[in-house]
This record gives C-alpha cells, sequence and structure tokens, in this order.
C-alpha cells in the first residue's frame, strides 16, 4: 500500500495537460467487443480502472495490446464469449458495460455484480429494465447478474432516474440489435456523447446523443480499423480548476473542452476566481480568499457530482458559509470527516452539508474513501499549513494519471511512499 506524503502551503503554478476521460474510456473499451475486427483507442488515461478493463477483456480472447502509454489497440475478432472472472468483474464499477457490448455481441454474458467507490446505495435496476425490454432474460443471484437472449429487438425504453450507466449500457446493447430503439429520459453527459461518436465512427446508426432522447437504427455488424481519440476528461480539469482558486495560484488548463466545465466555472466565478477561455484550454486564477457559494450537484449539465467533493475543500476556505446539496448519492459527504480532522468546520447530514470556512487548514493523516474524495484531500494538503498523510490512495490511482508528477510539476510538493 502506498501513501501520499503533502508539504502543504503551495500556490499551484504552470501548465498541466489534462488526460482522457476515465469514465469515457471505461465505457469505450468494453463497447470496442461490438467491433469485428480492429480497434485503435488514442488519449487513454493510463489508469488502473482501465488496466483492469483491459485485462478483462483479454480473459474474453480479445487482444488488448499497449502501442505506447495512452494508446491501445483491441482485436476484438475472435471472443471466446465466455463467463467474465468475477473477482476481477466485480472489482469496480464499469465491469457492468460488459453486459451490454456481450449480450450485443454475444448475446450471452455473466458478470460479478459491480463494485466501484462506496458512494451509498448503486442499483442497477436500469439497466436490467432496459435489457429485458430488448428482450433478454436477466438472473441475478449469488452476486453475479447473468443476461442472454436468441435476439434483441428495438423497443422504445423510459428511464425512471437519469443514469449514466444505463444509459451507456442500452446504447451498447441495442447497436446490433434488429430495429430501431429509443431511449428516453437519458444522460447528456460528454461521455455519453463520446460513446456514440465512437459506436459511430465503427458504423453504428446512433443519434440524438447529448439531448433527452436516443435513436439507435440496429446494424447487422460494426466494422474495424478505425482510431478513435477519447474525449478529454472534464473531472480531471474541473480537479485542477479547483486546485487553482483554493490554493491561490494560476494553472494553464490543456486539452480540456471548456463547454463541458460551464457548471463549475460559473462557480468558480460566483467565488471570485479568474477564468480565461483559450478555446481548447483554460487559464484559472485566484489571488486572494474565495467567496462561499451555495451548491447543488444535478445530472448534467448541472453541477458535476464528481467534482463535489472537491469543490468541497475550496469553501472550507472561503469565506463565509456554504452549502452544498448532493443531488446523485446518498452518501458522498464522508470526506467532509476527513477534512474536518485538518480544521475545517463542516456539518453534514444526509445529502446535505454546511460548510463554515475556516482562515487554514492544517495538515493531518487522513484516509480516502472513494476516489473523488482522495482527488480532494490531496488539494486539502497541497494548501494546509504543514504535513498531509494521505492513505488509501489507489482510489485516487483508479481515476487519475500521474497524479502526483502532474501537481509537482505546478510546484506542489507530493511524495508516493511505500508502506509495506
Ligand atoms: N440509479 C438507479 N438505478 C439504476 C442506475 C442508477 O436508481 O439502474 C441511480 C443511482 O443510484 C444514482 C443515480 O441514479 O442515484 C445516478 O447513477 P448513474 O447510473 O448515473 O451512475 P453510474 O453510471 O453508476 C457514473 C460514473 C460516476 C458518476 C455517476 C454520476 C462511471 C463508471 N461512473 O456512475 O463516476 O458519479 O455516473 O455522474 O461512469 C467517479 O468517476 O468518481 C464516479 C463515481
Amino acid at each position: 500500500m502506498d501513501k501520499l506524503v503533502i508539504h502543504g502551503n503551495t500556490h499551484l503554478n504552470g501548465e498541466v495537460k489534462i488526460s482522457g476521460a476515465k469514465n469515457a474510456a471505461v465505457a469505450i473499451i468494453p463497447a470496442t467487443l461490438l467491433v469485428d475486427g480492429i480497434t485503435t483507442l488514442e488519449n487513454v488515461p493510463n489508469i488502473s480502472d482501465v488496466k483492469i478493463i483491459c485485462e478483462i477483456l483479454n480473459t474474453f480472447g480479445a487482444k488488448v495490446n499497449w502501442i505506447d502509454n495512452n494508446t491501445i489497440s483491441i482485436d476484438a475478432r475472435n471472443l471466446n464469449c465466455t463467463d467474465a472472472p468475477l473477482d476481477m468483474t466485480s472489482k469496480f464499477r464499469a465491469s457492468y458495460y460488459l453486459l451490454g457490448s456481450l449480450l450485443g455481441r454475444c448475446h450471452n454474458v455473466q458478470v460479478g455484480l459491480p463494485g466501484g467507490c462506496n458512494l451509498g446505495a448503486r442499483p442497477i435496476d436500469q439497466h436490467i429494465k432496459g435489457f429485458e425490454s430488448l428482450g433478454a432474460r436477466v438472473n441475478v443471484s449469488q452476486g453475479r447478474i447473468s443476461a442472454s437472449c436468441d435476439k434483441l429487438i428495438g423497443t422504445s425504453i423510459y428511464f425512471d432516474v437519469i443514469s449514466v450507466g444505463a444509459t451507456i449500457n442500452l446504447l451498447l446493447a441495442s447497436v446490433l440489435s434488429n430495429g430501431t430503439t429509443i431511449l428516453n429520459n437519458v444522460a447528456k453527459e460528454p461521455h455519453i456523447v463520446d460513446v456514440a461518436n465512437f459506436l459511430n465512427s465503427v458504423g453504428a446508426d446512433i443519434r440524438g446523443a447529448g439531448s433527452d432522447s436516443i435513436k439507435i437504427n440496429g446494424v447487422s455488424h460494426l466494422r474495424g480499423n478505425p482510431t478513435y481519440s477519447i474525449v478529454p476528461d472534464q473531472i480531471e480539469a474541473g480537479t485542477f480548476m479547483v486546485a487553482a482558486v483554493a490554493s491561490q495560484g494560476n494553472i494553464l488548463i490543456k486539452n480540456c473542452i471548456p463547454k463541458h466545465l460551464e457548471p463549475l466555472s460559473a462557480k468558480i466565478l460566483e467565488m471570485g476566481g479568474t477564468i480565461n477561455d483559450l478555446g481548447d484550454s483554460l487559464r484559472v486564477s485566484c489571488n486572494h480568499r474565495l467567496s462561499s457559494v451555495n451548491i447543488q450537484t444535478l445530472p448534467y449539465p448541472g453541477f458535476p457530482t464528481d467534482l463535489q467533493p472537491q469543490i468541497g475543500v475550496a469553501l472550507s476556505v472561503s469565506s463565509g458559509t456554504g452549502i452544498i446539496n448532493e443531488g446523485i448519492w446518498e452518501s458522498r459527504f464522508l470526506y467532509t470527516d476527513e477534512l474536518n480532522k485538518m480544521g475545517a468546520k463542516i456539518s453534514s447530514r444526509g445529502t446535505t452539508a454546511v460548510f463554515e470556512g475556516v482562515s487554514k487548514l492544517l495538515g493531518a493523516p487522513v484516509y480516502a474513501s472513494d476516489l473523488r474524495a482522495g482527488a480532494a484531500l490531496l488539494i486539502a494538503g497541497m494548501i494546509a499549513d504543514g504535513t498531509t498523510e494521505l492513505y488509501n490512495i489507489h482510489h485516487i490511482d483508479r481515476g487519475y494519471e500521474q497524479i502526483e508528477t502532474k501537481f509537482n510539476s505546478l510546484g506542489a510538493k507530493i511524495k508516493r511512499i511505500n508502506c509495506d
């Protein structure tokens, strides 16, 4: 087990390049199983969730080859369509995308119930409802989920809740189905559009991704040999944006899509930060203490839940009192207990937390409860007085590529230490 030791009081300055989006990559890599050919993916984030999904693809007979640090080729011509190893699939959330892609390609699939960050209940009833509507038989028992069908037949599906995972899974399952599928009340996150763009680039017929309703005209097969570049990670970009203003620094964030970051940009401006939109990069800075704001997390284009813990750190040292209402997950304030160990004054109850801004955080030993909580505590450590030891950093490695290298290039003082 590694830990990060962070010497604080840093004003972050310089430039950083954003990697490809985790939540797009962990969907597009399983999507390549639908392609009867070889796919090359560029701008792939080199993170542990991506490495695990690549290993799982290999167990299905797909040949995943790392061409360089951020490029992979996947040969899915000869799949053996067996069951996914349960210990591997239950390790992380995105293994549920194997359900959609293998149901579409092989008409039969079994995976372990998905794991992932502990954010409260994480049901998959909408995924199951969608597969069943397409004609699949789905069975959940003893920690496994299996789905099979003779063929999938296009239909109209209305999601009762807006779900990123269910939207993508039903896109995957329906591209090779017979007829037309219409998905209503879908998620609109940039990675939904990226998955649809990838599938269209290999011959799918998907329209409307990014709106409330997506239409998929089933096609008989998807062709190989395309090269596709994964969209930049808006959550990684947002993490650096928050770090820039919370540390009263100045960062040029390169390889990002400013449009995807508008909900965060609006809040940073409201808090007194400065943002210059340079097209494919953002310069984010602040030279004074931020002011508190209230935040409500919502599905895109609302304020993203995956940036809630990071902005929570900024609120913890802002002047005044701010309130965050978490609108997606029932339990995403575990990080506030850790921040309180660093001198923050946060009280949380259910899905609401009240942040009474303090002038300074103080370094302390803290534990990451999940990926974004880990990123938030890293920011806290960089702006605090003294030294912070951050444990459970395997959570951070799931979703951020070379995080301490990137922050150290901006002036942070972070060391990774092996505790074994
Ligand atoms: N929900 C249901 N039934 C379902 C599916 C979801 O009730 O069948 C509920 C959930 O309980 C939650 C809400 O709908 O309250 C939204 O869940 P969603 O399905 O959108 O989440 P997800 O697909 O499991 C993805 C990201 C999360 C991110 C959420 C919301 C991946 C692999 N994960 O999860 O990312 O928080 O969307 O944007 O794409 C992260 O990257 O740190 C992370 C947790």
